[in-house]
């Protein structure tokens, strides 16, 4: 595990300071955590043009060497180069546990920065040995728990007391706690991670989180204790489909505290079977898709505190590992990342109470409650109210979604459930002591502890609240992986829903490190013979050979590549995604086709209301189109990554295969004489379009097709399921037809992102027609079909891109759309290289734009302007602008190079 600091310095009266210092350490695929940290900072500057023309970094075991800028463990020298991130590590091998303190400086075509505040990084245990103690546990229920669809089994309590001898000069704990822990010392929790560690296939790899707990250890006898929950290790509550659900086991952990004494002597803190256990605590149940039962009555108090009675506990079992690696966990784990306040309580009948906390999120309630011992509240969660306003469950399908907490009796008491979460806006109480009010309950918003990175608002109301409506759709299904929905009996990472909206979502939190940690598990995944499930980890296991979902293996990393400049988990993954390309073109072509699809283009608007999937065939696309599209599409990107990594015979190979398919589909679905691919619908004219297997000169006729569909049959309105609307937005853009693009965006009727929102919606719904389908799938918080919406509101509408010949926004096309009926937009993006800002309007024929290009990059900008002439930067022409590059015309824009700050442009007038 790594401790990570960002620090944040603005030198006075230098040009260039260096800032948020960033560390990664990069997991070796074949040890468990052999580390090179890899690098990265920012330049900050408010002069223009700033480069970074060379660095120097300096690693050092202590805070005092780096102070003294000796970099013992590594000084880079000066390095010409303007790499600002993900500077590879070249020092002294790190040892396990081993502290490292860095600072940069830079050197810049602006002068020269000092040296940055120091940041500091821990390794985690890298082998197997340097884990003492065993794995610990107890591998039964006990009596009162019970193993059912709606299992019930109580959390684990352990604790044990140790001695610190001497003074204490470093303590770190370490502990895989699965399924999920909590961990205190002295009865001070560890950390603010909750629900943690994030999930894995645990017979393949498990998560190990590492604490510096040096402050809280105390001279002489200390107390530790853990709680274990269920989490996706315990799933015996869904063992109706054994053959389809994966269950690991009963919770367990392994633990190392390790500390360091002033004189420099150690000593390690383990688990074994002299920790005390028991079930019968407070947490009588916890159960991820049923809730968790609460019963303060049964508290222990004191029981994580040194001299606690422990004499009816049980002794703690050694129990079998788990399996698999440990791996020191990157991805950042959840929190509770806002509290909100709910907006009604309604009563519905006697002891029955509605609480709207409007908005749809996941996560859960805390309460406060005053009552007698033995008081009994129950709280059930849901997304919608039914017409007679009591609440709607009924697309849980079999999750009971309640929360029950026991009184204790006497002062006010406060709750908040430790092992579960929620997808809600509503939620039904009774049996609450007295009339619930607003103040006794607060909404915990929890999700992976990562950055919102974006921010975007135009002049159109819809858009507006689309965005904020994919925000909060986006965030709730961060789960340590992303899942699929929050609510229902299922919450499983399926593949094909983030396929490019991992992309789209970029622009909004950083998610680099869940989608890196994500390609972890989908490798971890694949089957020896190359295939792919379409859900990974395979909590449920579907091998089902489908090309689509499992296609995002290979988008998500081009992904990281394009947003991030991270070329690292192509370089990880490569082998292992080729292995399943091959497997698939070896197994499912047929007549130079690839012909295994499974899904279709799943949820497409159906034929009527009540349906979820179209019966209608007009509405479907042809499987085989849609795999041999994807997997032509899949060559191309690979392709790349073989040129990237240095294997041209690879990437030789990847392009032939392309075009022998390109000419096989053309043949097979294309009809020229129509324009037309297949049966005419969107998604099967779009994938060609956009995947570049049109012929040359044909491109015309089929987007006209494309038009004729949305204008004409569906009367301006979107056609497209999750396959379809990943290009739909760009390929309009693309193609001419922006303004399509813009009424598909701006609707508000059925079938529309808008029509959601007409109807209620606070996040996305997983069908177009969430209100009145069938309840069986209608989850109100998914997010696939958002598709390449979100990309197309930053590139197309913000004008925020990057330039794919130069990733991670170190080169950024910057060329917003001026679409009819849409007369501003303001984007922001925190990019890897600092922060990007576009912010224009439009009135008439003029057009104001502020933008903000961040030191060491350089951006195109796209000006609407008759003549270079006609642009002013400030109050001078553009062209003689400080920092600013007449490039050429193209079309009705003006094209400038720019480098990096603050600009003011406008044309027109
Ligand atoms: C999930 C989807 C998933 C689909 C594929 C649904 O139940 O919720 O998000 O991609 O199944 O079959």
């Amino acid at each position: 595990m790594l401790f990570l600091m960002l620090c944040a310095t603005q030198l006075m009266g230098q040009a260039v300071s260096v800032v948020n210092l960033r560390t990664e350490l990069l997991v070796n695929p074949v040890g468990i955590d052999v580390t090179l940290p890899r690098l990265s900072w920012e330049l900050k500057s408010s002069a223009r043009g700033v480069e970074q023309t060379a660095y120097q970094v300096l690693v050092a075991s202590t805070p005092e060497k780096l102070s003294g800028n000796e970099g013992d463990l590594w000084s880079s020298g000066r390095v010409s180069s303007d790499v600002s991130v993900h500077v590879r590590y070249q020092g002294t091998a790190l040892k396990s546990n081993e502290r490292a303190y860095w600072k940069v400086k830079v050197w810049t075509s602006r002068g020269e920065s000092a040296w940055s505040s120091p940041a500091n990084f821990s390794i985690g245990l890298l082998n197997y040995v340097d884990w003492k103690g065993r794995w610990i546990g107890v591998d039964k229920p006990f009596p009162w728990d019970s193993e059912t669809q709606w299992s019930r089994l109580s959390a684990r309590y352990l604790r044990k007391e140790f001695e610190a001898k001497k003074a204490v000069k470093r303590a770190t704990a370490y502990i895989i706690g699965l399924g999920m822990y909590e961990l205190y010392l002295n009865g001070e929790k560890v950390g603010d991670q909750v629900l943690a560690p994030a999930p894995t296939d645990y017979f393949k790899g498990v998560k190990y989180n590492a604490f510096d707990v040096t402050s809280m250890l105390k001279p002489g006898k200390n107390a530790i204790g853990t709680v274990l929950g269920n989490g996706r290790y315990y799933t015996m509550r869904q063992d109706y489909k054994p053959y389809k659900i994966k269950n690991f086991g009963h919770p367990k952990m392994l633990f190392n505290l390790l500390v360091e004494y002033a004189d420099g002597s150690k000593d390690v803190v383990v688990s074994d079977d002299s920790w005390k256990l028991t079930g019968n605590g407070p947490i009588r149940s916890n159960n991820e898709y049923d809730g968790e039962e609460y019963d303060a009555t049964k508290e222990m108090p004191g029981w994580n505190k040194t001299g606690f009675d422990d004499k009816d506990w049980q002794k703690a079992s050694f129990v079998q590992e788990p399996g698999g690696t440990y791996e020191a966990q990157m991805n950042e784990n959840m929190k509770v990342m806002a509290t909100l306040k709910p907006v009604s309580i309604k009563k519905l009948k006697a002891n029955t109470y509605i609480m709207d906390m409007g908005q749809n999120f996941a996560g859960w309630i805390r309460m406060r409650v005053k009552g007698a011992k033995g008081d009994t509240v129950k709280l059930r969660f849901g997304e919608n109210l039914q017409a007679s306003g009591e609440l709607y469950v009924r697309n849980l399908r079999d999750a009971r979604s309640t929360d029950t907490y026991i009184v204790k009796g006497g002062a006010q008491e406060s709750w908040e459930p430790s092992f579960i979460y929620h997808g809600f806006r509503f939620v039904e109480i009774t049996g609450f002591p007295g009339t619930p009010t607003l103040n006794d309950f607060d909404g915990r918003v929890v999700y992976d502890e990562i950055k919102t990175t974006g921010e975007f608002v135009t002049s159109n109301l819809t858009i507006n609240q689309v965005y904020k409506n994919a925000w909060w759709g986006v965030l709730s299904n961060y789960k340590g992986m992303p899942v699929d929905c929050p609510q229902r009996n299922e919450r499983q990472p399926w593949l094909g829903d983030r396929t490019t909206g991992s992309y789209g979502e970029s622009f909004m939190f950083d998610n680099s490190r869940i989608y890196a940690k994500w390609l972890d598990d989908i490798h971890q995944s694949q089957k020896e013979d190359g295939s792919i499930p379409d859900v990974a980890p395979a909590f449920w296991r579907y091998y089902g050979d489908n090309v689509t979902w499992p296609a995002t293996y290979i988008t998500v990393a081009e992904m990281l590549y394009r947003q991030y400049g991270d070329l690292e988990s192509v370089r990880e993954h490569y082998d292992h995604m080729k292995k399943w390309m091959d497997y698939m073109a070896g197994k499912y072509t047929q007549d130079g086709l690839i012909t295994k699809d499974k899904y279709g283009d799943w949820c497409v608007p159906p034929e009527s209301k009540e349906l979820i999937h179209s019966r209608d065939p007009k509405r479907q696309t042809d499987g085989v189109l849609l795999a041999s599209a994807t997997y032509i599409r899949l060559s191309f990107i690979m392709e790349e990554f073989a040129r990237l990594l240095g294997k041209p015979e690879d990437a030789g190979d990847f392009s032939s295969r392309a075009s022998a398919i390109k000419a096989a589909f053309n043949q097979k679905f294309f009809d020229a004489s129509k324009g037309q691919y297949s049966n005419n619908t969107i998604t099967a004219n779009l994938l060609p379009l956009v995947y570049d297997i049109v012929p040359e000169g044909a491109k015309e006729n089929v987007v006209r097709s494309i038009a004729d569909k949305i204008m004409v049959e569906n009367k301006g309105h979107i056609g497209t399921g999750v396959i379809g609307t990943q290009w739909l937005m760009r390929g309009l853009s693309r193609n001419g037809r922006s303004d399509i693009a813009y009424k598909l965006a701006s609707n508000r009727d059925y079938p529309s992102w808008g029509y959601m929102v007409e109807n209620g919606a606070t996040t996305i719904w997983e069908l177009w027609n969430g209100n009145t389908a069938d309840p069986a799938m209608n989850s109100g918080n998914h997010v696939m079909l958002l598709g390449d919406l979100v990309i197309w509101y930053y590139e197309n509408l913000g004008g925020i891109k990057s330039d794919p010949s130069a990733p991670g926004f170190k080169k950024i096309i910057m060329k917003p759309e001026v679409i009819e009926g849409l007369n501003s937009a303001k984007a922001s993006y925190q990019s890897v290289h600092g922060m990007i800002r576009s912010d224009w309007k439009r009135s008439g024929k003029s057009f104001n734009w502020n933008i903000t290009v961040p030191s060491n990059t350089k951006a195109l900008v796209y000006i609407p302007a008759a003549a270079a002439g006609k642009v002013k930067e400030g109050k001078k022409s553009a062209s003689s602008a400080e920092g600013v590059k007449f490039v050429g015309m193209e079309g009705d824009r003006a094209v400038f190079e720019v480098g990096s700050g603050d600009y003011s442009f406008s044309s027109g007038k």
